[in-house]
C-alpha cells in the first residue's frame, strides 16, 4: 500500500485558504472541491489524504497521530502546549491575543482581577509574569459580554479586526501575543514519513506570503 500522509485541515473559512495553499503547492484533490458533507479526501497519485476537523481539534489528531501534520492557531498551541512539531509559520489567520475591557476600566491592583476567557493557560501565564492575582473565569465564547454584564472586570481573547470589542464599546488594554497559522506535525510521523513531510513544507514555504 502506498504511504499517503494523514493531514488535517481547520475546517472553515481559514481552513479553505489552506488548502488552496496546499494545492498551489501542487498536492490538490479535486474531491475536496465538491460540494458535500464528506470529512475525508484522499489523492492517492498525491500521497496525500485531508480530513476536515474542528480547529481547536486539530493539534489533538495531530499529537497522537492520527494526523500526520495538520494547521493550527499558535492561540491553541500556546493554550494547550501539544506535543508536536512546529514546522512553518503559514503567515496566514493572523490575528493577536490581548487583554480588553470597558473603556472606562483602570487596575486598580486592589482586589483580584477576574478574566473572563477561553484561554486559561495563556491568560494566567501572562498576569504570573505581572505578579498580579487573578480569577479565571472559564467561557466557551461570546467572550465580550463578560465585562458588559458585571462577570469580569477583563477578558483575554483573539481581536482581529477588532470590530467585535468595538461594537460592544469594549477597547485593548494590553496585546499579549501576535497570532498566525502554524503547519505542525506529529513527532513519530515526522520521522517515519520524512522525505513525504519535508516536500510538503518545502512546497509550502514557497506559498507563504511575506
Ligand atoms: C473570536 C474572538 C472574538 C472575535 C474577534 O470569536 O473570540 O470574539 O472572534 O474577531 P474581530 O476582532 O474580527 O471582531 P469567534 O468568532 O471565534 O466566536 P466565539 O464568540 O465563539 O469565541
Amino acid at each position: 500500500m502506498k504511504t499517503v500522509v494523514n493531514v488535517a485541515l481547520p475546517k472553515g473559512r481559514l481552513g479553505e485558504k489552506v488548502y488552496n495553499m496546499f494545492k498551489a503547492a501542487g498536492y490538490e484533490c479535486p474531491a475536496i472541491e465538491e460540494v458535500n458533507r464528506k470529512l475525508v479526501f484522499e489523492n492517492e497519485e498525491k500521497s496525500i489524504r485531508y480530513f476536515w476537523v474542528k480547529p481547536s481539534d486539530v493539534a489533538i489528531y495531530v499529537e497522537r497521530g492520527a494526523a500526520d501534520i495538520g494547521v493550527a492557531g499558535k492561540d491553541i498551541l500556546l493554550e494547550y502546549r501539544p506535543d508536536v512539531y512546529e514546522l512553518l509559520d503559514l503567515n496566514m489567520g493572523k490575528c493577536r491575543m490581548a487583554v480588553a475591557a470597558k473603556q472606562d476600566f483602570a487596575d486598580s491592583r486592589e482586589s483580584t482581577l477576574r478574566v473572563a476567557t477561553k484561554f486559561p493557560y495563556i491568560a494566567q501565564c501572562f498576569y504570573d509574569k505581572k505578579c498580579r492575582d487573578i480569577d479565571i473565569i472559564n467561557l466557551n465564547g461570546s467572550i465580550e459580554l463578560a465585562p458588559l454584564l458585571g462577570l469580569s472586570d477583563v477578558i483575554v481573547d483573539i481581536v482581529e479586526t477588532g470590530s467585535t470589542l468595538k461594537a460592544n464599546g469594549l477597547v485593548v488594554v494590553e496585546d499579549i501575543v501576535p497570532i498566525s497559522a502554524r503547519l505542525i506535525a506529529n513527532k513519530a510521523g515526522y520521522k517515519f514519513k520524512n522525505g513525504l513531510i519535508r516536500n510538503i513544507v518545502e512546497k509550502m514555504a514557497e506559498q507563504v506570503e511575506k
